[in-house]
């Protein structure tokens, strides 16, 4: 037989049996996921209490990560039923690359499988008969080995050993960038070198925090202008509306000094340059602006020719940190553009607009490639803003700094 150019091949992931199964179930799941996920976690925790070393405390607390897996659970299920719904390609590559940063084993998998199907019953209760059940464990370990296979490749290709995925990186020096941002700059303290990073990337810090409990956030590095070192730079999550501050970028803010040693993973992330030619657009606001200096880094190292605009909010110039760095860099590019919007401009500050970030009327040249990073209202703006001026939706990239909720919003 021969595969015309529009033919699919034949992948049939869902067992027949199954997919009518989902599909009259998917509706039923998908409007009690948060009650499932919210069931799901603390039963875990109560049986394997040393994942609470893994997860952030926090987003439970916030619920945040039980939105994220809710969504992609569901997300993942609708994709197997109905062939015509957008590509899942990079929601299971974000995943599998936060998952690799934090170590995540594939016999951990039976773990989350187990409780997460119990789950399922416990919420939906005399819905769940044994052929539904059965079905939503197909769909479980579907997308369950799917990620265990790239995790594996993503584990291979960095040299982990994911029973061991951080290494001991020592404090060369702090950088008080402003009042709430810190730069850590970070040397191997085992002798090895410096793994290899691609701009944009991250790495997960474990920390052990006053009181014993350990957690891992992920920090962007902001640069690898020096080969032997690593920076991260953290902005100081400050509460609001009576909630606390936030745990690790306190500790990191408030304790770490130089000479002091974190556990750092290897490098992870989808976020990266693409390696043409074409002119990129880097629109962020507050520590968004870390994805930043990496990437103009990058290209005044090795494409100094492409140009480069730089768009960036912030509260306040002195909230705005990195921006001399990033000028600096920029300074190297042939044809870079840099913009800046604070919520409140600085009467003597004749370069900078007042307010939000406004797309609008920034000069874009043709066929330009875009990158966002910020809070989501802030990255929905600036989707919504290219598009209108005909940006193409692959040309716009995003990165979110928590648990990815886009899609399920
Ligand atoms: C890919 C990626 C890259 C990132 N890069 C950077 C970077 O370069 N620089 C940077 O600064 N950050 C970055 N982040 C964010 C970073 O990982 C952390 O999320 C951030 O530092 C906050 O962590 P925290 O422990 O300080 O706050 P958390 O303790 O995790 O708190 C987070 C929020 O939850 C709220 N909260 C906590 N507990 C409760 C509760 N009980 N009730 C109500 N609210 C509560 C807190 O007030 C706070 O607003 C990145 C994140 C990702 C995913
Ligand atoms: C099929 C199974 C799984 C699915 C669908 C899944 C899905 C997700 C999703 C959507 C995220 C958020 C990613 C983002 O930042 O955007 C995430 C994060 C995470 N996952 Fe998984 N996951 C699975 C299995 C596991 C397993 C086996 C573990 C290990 C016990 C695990 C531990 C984590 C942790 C620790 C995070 C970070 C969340 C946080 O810090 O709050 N996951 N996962």
């Amino acid at each position: 037989m021969t595969l015309t150019a529009t033919a699919r091949p034949a992948v049939q992931l869902l067992s027949p049996r199954s997919e009518a199964v989902i599909a009259a179930t998917a509706g039923l799941v998908a409007a009690h996921a948060e009650q499932i996920t919210a069931r799901f976690y603390p039963r875990m925790f109560a049986e394997r209490p040393e994942l609470l070393r893994v997860f952030s405390l926090s987003n439970q607390a916030t619920g945040e990560q039980s939105r994220a897996l809710a969504a992609s659970v569901v997300a993942y299920a609708v994709q197997l039923i109905d062939p015509s719904a957008p590509s899942f390609a990079h929601v299971m590559t974000r995943i599998a690359h936060k998952h690799t940063s934090l170590g995540i084993r594939p016999e951990q998998y039976t773990i989350v499988g187990h409780h997460l199907l119990a789950a399922v019953g416990e919420v939906l209760g005399d819905a769940v008969t044994a052929e539904v059940a059965d079905a939503w464990s197909e769909v479980y370990w579907l997308f369950a080995t799917q990620l265990i296979a790239e995790e594996s490749r993503l584990y291979a290709r960095a040299g982990v050993d994911p029973s061991t995925p951080t290494r001991p990186f020592r404090v060369a020096r702090r950088i008080e960038e402003t009042d709430n941002v810190v730069s850590l700059v970070l040397e191997p303290a085992d002798g090895a070198p410096v793994p290899d990073i691609e701009p944009g990337q991250y790495v997960s810090l474990f920390v052990d925090l006053p009181g014993g409990d350990r957690q891992p956030r992920q920090y962007t590095v902001s640069s690898t202008a020096v080969g032997t070192r690593l920076q991260v730079t953290i902005r100081k999550v400050l509460g609001t509306g009576g909630a606390p501050d936030g745990r690790v970028s306190s500790y990191l803010h408030d304790h770490v000094v130089a000479g002091d040693v974190v556990d750092v993973s290897a490098p992870a992330g989808d976020l990266v340059v693409p390696s043409s030619d074409s002119p990129l657009l880097l629109a962020t606001a507050g520590a968004g602006i870390t994805t930043v200096l990496p990437i103009v880094e990058h290209i005044a190292r090795t494409q100094p020719q492409r140009p480069v605009i730089v768009a960036h909010a912030d509260r306040t110039a002195s909230d705005h940190a990195l921006r001399e760095t990033v000028l600096h860099a920029g300074s190297q590019i042939d044809d870079f553009t840099h913009y800046t919007w604070y919520e409140s401009v600085d009467i003597d500050d004749h370069r900078s607009q007042a307010g939000l970030m406004d797309l609008g009327a920034v000069p874009l040249p043709d066929n330009v490639h875009a990158f966002t990073c910020g809070p989501l209202p802030f990255m929905r703006q600036v989707r919504t803003t290219l598009l209108n001026r005909g940006i193409p939706s692959d040309h716009i990239r995003y990165e979110v700094f928590g648990p990815d909720l886009w899609a399920a919003q």
